[in-house]
């Protein structure tokens, strides 16, 4: 078997790609003595009110998380109401679903895609189905227009899960530009940073004012209106809110990282499509299959799926060694009905959702970030290939 000469240096899955611009805002609120949430968030929201044509109202906050908490809240979803949702998502796609103390009802999804199957989403609604959140899945449009035709048969509402999809295109259309309520993430792996952070863009002013409120305590006055220069102290509660603003300090960032979107939206593009190419010859890396409707993808993520039946070990044994190369991976995402408070709670078991599970068990996330090197990826894919050659069955 051939050697392999191993890196020196760790290449991390995910490097976040900051500039002197962001670093010298974020000095610029340092010094204005104003941290917490101010002119800078105003900036930001405004950027994305404008990302969205001017159609949509945009609330910033601290995480995607909780704008998810805040569009089932704002729904009043309550006990005994079911949400259904994807099993290929972060956790907390679907732990906001239990805050609310409703149940998640998962819809399987497409095998090679991994977008949510809006025939499965069908199959799942009943007389207490409210909603579905359908998440764009690694920067990839899921298929609103027929996740649109079955909530409007049912009257349910959509809350799309976009912390993958800042800049992705859904037919000619930016996602969230046209949505009932669409969130976004600026987690440090995601393609725009505020540290953490996240963003709503929301077609209904009455449910966004709630939104806003609530982010803030569910005073009717956030701090800025009441500290600054004609501002008065006075507050009011009407409910009870959230701590879930954004900070001017996490906007400084976000205000320049958004400037700079479509240029790490096209070197992911780019980088992306060199994986496909370096990839073209190895069957055991199966990549994902392109959606077949008009879009732009904003390769969030490139996640593949690894032959294992032609191997003698298991994904997780397979990205350690990945690891001993001084490779990071991700894995997006293991499937959530398995894990062990579902798994426990509801009962889910292996065969209850057939395409998420094979996917779980065979699917990895390789780098992808702009500042990666096609040198790097090369140095990836011959990795890929060594490990391959030495376990092949
Ligand atoms: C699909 C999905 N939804 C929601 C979230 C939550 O985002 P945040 O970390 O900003 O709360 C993430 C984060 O990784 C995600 O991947």
């Amino acid at each position: 078997m051939k050697s392999f000469k191993k890196r020196e240096k760790f290449l991390p899955f995910s490097r976040p790609t900051i500039g002197q611009q962001e670093i010298d805002e974020v000095v610029d609120c340092l010094r204005t003595g104003w941290l917490t949430t101010g002119p800078k968030v105003i900036k930001l929201e405004e950027l994305f009110v404008e990302y969205s044509d001017g159609r949509q109202e945009a609330i910033a906050l601290n995480s995607a998380t909780a704008g998810l908490h805040l569009a089932l809240v704002t729904l009043d979803i309550r006990p005994g109401d079911e949400i259904i949702t994807t099993p290929i998502t972060w956790p907390s796609t679907v732990n906001v679903i239990e805050h609310c103390g409703a149940r998640p009802i998962f819809a399987d999804v497409n095998k090679d895609t991994l977008q949510i199957e809006p025939k499965s989403i069908e199959a799942k609604i009943t007389q207490k189905t409210r909603a579905i959140i359908p998440v764009h899945f690694a920067g990839a449009p899921c298929d609103l227009d027929q996740i649109r035709e079955i909530a409007t048969q049912h009257n349910l509402s959509i809350i799309e899960d976009a912390a993958h999809a800042v800049g992705t295109e859904y037919k000619g259309r930016v996602i969230g530009s046209d949505s009932e309520v669409a969130v976004f993430s600026f987690h440090p792996i995601k393609n725009m940073t505020t540290g953490e952070g996240g963003m709503i863009l929301c077609n209904n002013h009455e449910r966004a004012q709630r939104m806003r409120m609530l982010r803030f305590h569910g005073i009717s006055r956030d701090a800025w209106k009441r500290y600054s220069k004609g501002g008065v102290p006075q507050y009011e509660v009407y409910e009870p809110g959230f701590k879930y603003n954004m900070l001017d300090i996490q906007a400084a960032i976000g205000i320049h990282q958004f400037q700079k979107l479509s240029y790490f939206n096209h070197r992911r593009y780019t980088l992306a499509m060199n994986y496909l190419h370096l990839l073209r010859d190895v069957h055991e890396i199966m990549p994902l299959a392109e959606m077949p409707y008009d879009h732009v993808h904003t390769w969030h993520l490139f996640v593949v799926r690894l032959d294992i039946d032609s191997l003698r070990v298991s994904r997780d044994e397979f990205i350690m060694a990945l690891q001993e190369l001084n490779i990071g991976t991700g894995l997006h995402f293991p499937a959530i009905h398995l894990q062990h408070y579902y798994k426990n709670k509801y009962g889910f078991k292996l065969g209850d959702l057939p395409n998420a599970e094979w996917n779980s068990q065979r699917l990895f996330s390789l780098p992808l970030y702009p500042s990666l090197s096609e040198a790097d990826q090369e140095y990836v894919v011959d990795a890929l290939k060594y490990l391959i050659e030495r376990f092949k069955k």
